[in-house]
This record gives C-alpha cells, structure tokens and sequence, in this order.
C-alpha cells in the first residue's frame, strides 16, 4: 500500500506536536518532530560555548553532527519525541524557551538549514511519515501528497505555551511567553531562507477555537481520502 507525506508546518504554539503525534498514532506512521533537530543544534551550540548568532562555529558545528549522525530521533514510552545528541538523552533539556529561542537563531542560518535537509528527506523518503515543522510543505517535500498548515492566534498559542511551561514546573510569566512567540513568528517568517509560510496547496486548519481531537480528526480524515486515492485501482 503507498502511504504518503504528511507535512504539518505552522508557528510556534499553533499545537502541532501534540497533533502530529496522535495522527501518526491513529494512522500508524512514523512521527518526526523536524523542531528538535534545530533544538539540538542550538543545545550543541551552548554546550559547545559558542554563541546562537555564530554562524561560523554554528555553521561547522551543525554539519559535523549530521556528518557523524549525531542527533538521532526516537520515541519515548508515550509516543513522544526522543532525542540524542552524541549518544546523550537530549529530551527534556532542549524544551527550554531559551532553546526555543537559540533553535529560531541557528535555524535562519544557511549552513544549519543545508545540513539537516538531507536527514530530514531520508526520514520521509518511503511515506507513511508525518513531518512537523516550518518549511516541510515548502522546501523539504514540496511534493508531499498531504499538507497542512496548523495555526491559531498569539493569543491561544502563548497561553498553550505558558501552560505547557507551567505543567513542567518552569515559572514563566504569560506577557513574557506572548512577547516570545511575537518575537519567534517575525523571526521565523520574515528569513530569508526557508521563512515560516503556507504552501499554496496546504490546507490551513485555524485550532485557535477546536478542540485537539477535532483537529486531528480532521487532518486524519483528509489523509485517508489521500491514501485512497494514491492506492486506487
Ligand atoms: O517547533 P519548535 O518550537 O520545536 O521549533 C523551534 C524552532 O526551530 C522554530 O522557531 C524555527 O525557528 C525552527 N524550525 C525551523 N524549521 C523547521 C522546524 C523548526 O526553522 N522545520
């Protein structure tokens, strides 16, 4: 049976990871989280002293790990995303807002962008996988068979953050989250490579006032139609 791309693009809190991961579960495919591969870029960059805006050392830096195949992505007990960087369980310290923010820096970078395509186009190379991010629909697989572009407003999105923060015991102050996710859409979507926008033939899903299980329900819905067209006789 051919099984398609599923790319899933939209800003910073629109709920795309709690999406992915339950239409991955509900159709059986594999989820990549293409976020935490800049994540892990960043936590790199930090551990490794250098600066987020050093393109140079980043630059080096970020082709050395996909040479070597240093981050690696997985899945954790509850279908969740696993990282590893070098061999070193990643998960939790790259979820930070200052990794959030270090994630947006080095991922504008050319070099960065270039180094983690390939692994990214590997990861979806036979179908059957769901991409989230920011470029997948436009730049990774602009061919991708299904596309979506998941949003909602600053508003929803930075109160799901704070939230988020709040369940993972972080004391965060819910201006400062908003202020965050204003400053992470303009970075994301005025780059000059690669910027945070909607593919012309992704269909937009606004969350901002649906319940999680509408949303996937009907992502879920309009892949399968996909899968049977791919699949007909
Ligand atoms: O989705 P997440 O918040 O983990 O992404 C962190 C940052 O990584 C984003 O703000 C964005 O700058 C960058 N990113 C990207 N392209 C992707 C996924 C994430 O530029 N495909």
């Amino acid at each position: 049976m051919k099984r398609p791309v599923v790319a899933i693009d939209g800003p910073a809190g629109a709920g795309k990871s709690t999406v992915t991961r339950l239409v991955a579960a509900t159709l059986g495919y594999v989820m990549v989280d293409t976020g935490a591969l800049y994540r892990a870029i960043a936590l790199a960059a930090k551990q490794a002293g250098a600066s987020f805006d050093d393109e140079a050392a980043v630059g080096v830096l970020a082709e050395r790990l996909a040479s070597e195949r240093a981050i690696e992505l997985g899945s954790d007990e509850n279908g969740g995303t696993r990282v590893l960087l070098a061999g070193s369980d990643v998960s939790q310290a790259i979820r930070t807002l200052e990794m959030g923010q270090g994630a947006s820096k080095v991922s504008a970078q050319p070099r960065v962008r270039s180094a983690l395509l390939a692994m990214q186009r590997d990861a979806g190379r036979n179908g059957g996988v769901v991409l989230e991010g920011r470029d997948i629909g436009t730049v990774v697989f602009p061919e991708a068979e299904a596309k979506f572009f998941l949003t909602a407003s600053v508003d929803v999105r930075a109160r799901r953050r704070f939230d988020e923060l709040a369940l993972k015991g972080t004391d965060a102050d819910l201006e400062q989250v908003k202020r965050e996710v204003e400053e992470r859409d303009r970075r994301d979507s005025t780059r000059p490579i690669a910027p945070l926008r909607r593919a012309d033939d992704a269909m937009v899903v606004d969350s901002s006032n649906l319940e999680v299980s509408e949303v996937v329900e009907a992502i879920v819905a309009r892949v399968r139609a996909i899968e049977a067209a791919l699949n007909a006789p």
